[in-house]
């Protein structure tokens, strides 16, 4: 959602300030504004709509200074206006805070700091920060560092945020809670970042702060401390993914680049995990909560979106592999369920951004009641990631379009791995696991195989990319298949899609079913084929058009189908990864042809950091 942006050096900071703003841009926004510190003040510049628009005002003005803050907003508190954008300051205009996150009890501090005489312009819950931390110094004399310390403890909510002031030159604090922060060490300068991808083109040295940790970034360096004033202390890591990971690459989009990526996501993913002699994947990072696996028999799983769908072939996985009893649970509404938290409960989040709000929520109620919390995240280092018992990275690299497409392949991937692992411990023979572990190693080729056939998948959306509904379907672990390709396609394309199990249809969509509604049917050669083909009787009887994912060679679809997507035959648990692929290119091309705009789609946002 929103991002943040910091730097402290000796290069001019305002280029560095909107490069990194770029690089964030995927996450969603609607305004933006930075803070430039220089010898003769500070300037602040806001402007709605693209960053382009502050470029052009920033051409406009001197903007001199190797210090400054910058900020992309994705409106929650008041309106999209230059006034609500960031950074925010206090009455005179000395304090200049850019915030993600949402302070909760902004209402009453207002009221109060109204109260004093403090004036306010913008709506947003944010403004009380400048505010406060200028009580804190005027009243009270307190540094700028304390000042903040000082703020934050009035403050309930989420924050990850930058403060620069012009009456403490040469130094900007950055402080997190729940919203994450990281800090680029660079050779003689610093960033700080939202996220990786805004400052990994200027170092690979990074530190995450925890919450509750806030740092003082100046040119000799940088301070870290809680907010109880503690020193702290930890080296930097490095940034495993290279600098154009996070770049198109020659592609006209970042999601048509990270589906063509697959094949090498999933190699990447699986790297050293499988162990094809013994049947038996490798996944070190279960191993602190390895005994405590083996005996637990219920799995709940709990994500939102995309990673939800792969929570949900998951589940058919796992029942298919171990002896677990699993529920997948919208992390959204968790809280509203009073789930049996048995001894042997574990807790599995699944999430690409390892920051989703819901996720967090839901995870941090399943700590209150004591079950044991693991993690599978893409980004290394994320709230989600450190919140967890135990986990397992997709280390899929960095996922720029908001449509998830290559970390929900690698999800699948993994989840079926964790589930042979502890399937192969309780009842799963040798040979099971040898044959599971060849196919696993021998998908990357046949996702290739889906992807050189992009120009059939694209031919299908040029004929139907203009019907404004869809139905997609899919039985077992291709139901959860089928909510996702929906899901795909309405993100992106704003077509109205419904994906269902099959065998729902008659009982309520099958009304809706003419020649204007097509249907995808996802119908592979595997165990629920045959009433796949009973359910496209039933569409094509009512003169429904048909998209048919089918598998490579099956001459008898035909029949039934007005296009035909063809996938490799394969294990059937590895089949939903490559109907999903031919999914994703069939949902990118239909956006294509309605010339929508495809890694940033309206209303959307990469990483939900809000309830
Ligand atoms: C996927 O295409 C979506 N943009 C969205 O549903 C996403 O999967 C969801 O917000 C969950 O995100 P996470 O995986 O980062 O937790």
């Amino acid at each position: 959602m929103c991002g943040i942006v910091c730097y402290v050096g000796k290069r001019p900071a305002a280029p560095l300030l909107l490069d990194g703003l770029k690089r964030l841009e995927y996450r969603g926004y609607d305004s933006a504004g930075l803070a430039v510190q220089g010898d003769k003040g500070t300037r602040c510049i806001k402007s709605v709509g693209k960053i382009e628009e502050l470029q052009a005002k920033l051409n406009n003005e001197e903007l001199p200074g190797q210090i400054g803050i910058a900020h992309t907003r994705w409106a929650t508190h008041g309106k999209v206006t230059e006034e609500n954008a960031h950074p925010q300051t206090d009455d005179n205009g000395r304090i200049f805070v850019i915030h993600n996150g949402i302070i909760e009890n902004y209402q009453s501090l207002k009221e109060e700091l109204a109260g004093e005489g403090h004036k306010f312009k913008s709506q947003t819950d944010t403004e009380v920060l400048p505010h406060l931390i200028e009580r804190e110094m005027s009243k009270n004399g307190n540094s700028l560092r304390d000042a903040v310390r000082k703020a934050l403890r009035k403050v309930d909510g989420t924050f990850g945020m930058c403060i620069l002031s012009s009456d403490h030159p040469g130094q900007v604090i950055v402080a997190r809670r729940g919203s994450p922060i990281v800090i680029g060490v660079g050779s003689d300068e610093y960033f700080a970042a939202s996220d990786v991808s805004a400052l990994r083109r200027y170092t690979d040295q990074v530190i995450y702060l925890e919450d509750n940790e806030m740092a003082v970034l100046t040119l000799e360096g940088f301070e870290m401390s809680t907010f109880q004033n503690e020193r702290v202390a930890r080296s930097a890591e490095t940034v495993e993914w290279e600098p154009d990971a996070a770049e198109k690459q020659g592609y006209p989009h970042f999601m048509l680049k990270e589906i063509f990526e697959q094949p090498e996501t999933l190699k990447n993913a699986l790297r050293g995990r499988l162990v094809p002699g013994e049947g038996v994947p490798k996944l070190g990072g279960l191993v602190p909560v390895w005994e405590k696996l083996m005996v637990c028999r219920h799995l709940i799983i709990v994500s939102c979106g995309t990673s939800y769908f792969a929570g949900l072939v998951g589940r058919y996985v796992f029942e298919e592999l171990t002896d677990m009893l699993v529920e997948v649970e919208l992390a959204s509404e968790f809280r509203y369920r009073s789930l049996n938290f048995r001894p042997d409960t574990a807790v599995l989040a699944i999430s690409q951004s390892g920051e989703t709000a819901d996720t967090l929520a839901a995870l941090r109620e399943a700590r209150r009641k004591g079950a044991t919390l693991l993690g599978m995240v893409n980004v290394v280092g994320s709230t989600i990631a450190r919140e967890t018992d135990a986990g397992i990275y997709i280390h899929a690299g960095p996922e720029i379009g908001v449509a998830s497409t290559k970390v929900f392949t690698a999800q699948l991937a993994l989840l079926t791995c964790m589930a042979l692992l502890i399937g192969r411990h309780q009842r799963l023979p040798v040979t099971y696991g040898i044959e599971l572990i060849k196919a696993l190693e021998d998908l990357p080729a046949k996702v290739a195989r889906v992807l050189r056939r992009a120009d059939r998948i694209e031919a299908a959306a040029q004929k139907f990319h203009k019907y404004d509904n869809f139905l997609f379907l899919g039985r077992r672990y291709l139901f959860p298949i089928a909510l996702e390709g929906a899901l795909k396609l309405k993100e992106i394309s704003y077509i109205h899609a419904e994906g269902y199990a099959a065998g729902e249809m008659k009982h309520g969509p099958i009304a809706l079913i003419d020649e204007n509604f097509p249907t995808v049917a996802l119908v592979p050669r595997i165990a629920s084929y045959d009433k796949m083909v009973s359910n496209l009787q039933e569409v094509k009887t009512r003169n429904g058009p048909v998209i048919a994912v089918a598998t490579e060679g099956d001459d008898a679809i035909h029949e039934l189908a007005d296009e035909i997507i063809t996938i490799p035959e394969s294990h059937e648990l590895l089949t939903p990864i490559l109907a999903t692929v031919s999914l994703q290119l069939f949902a990118y091309y239909c956006a294509g042809y309605r010339g929508c705009e495809i890694d940033k789609p309206r209303n959307l946002a990469k990483s939900v950091t809000v309830e």
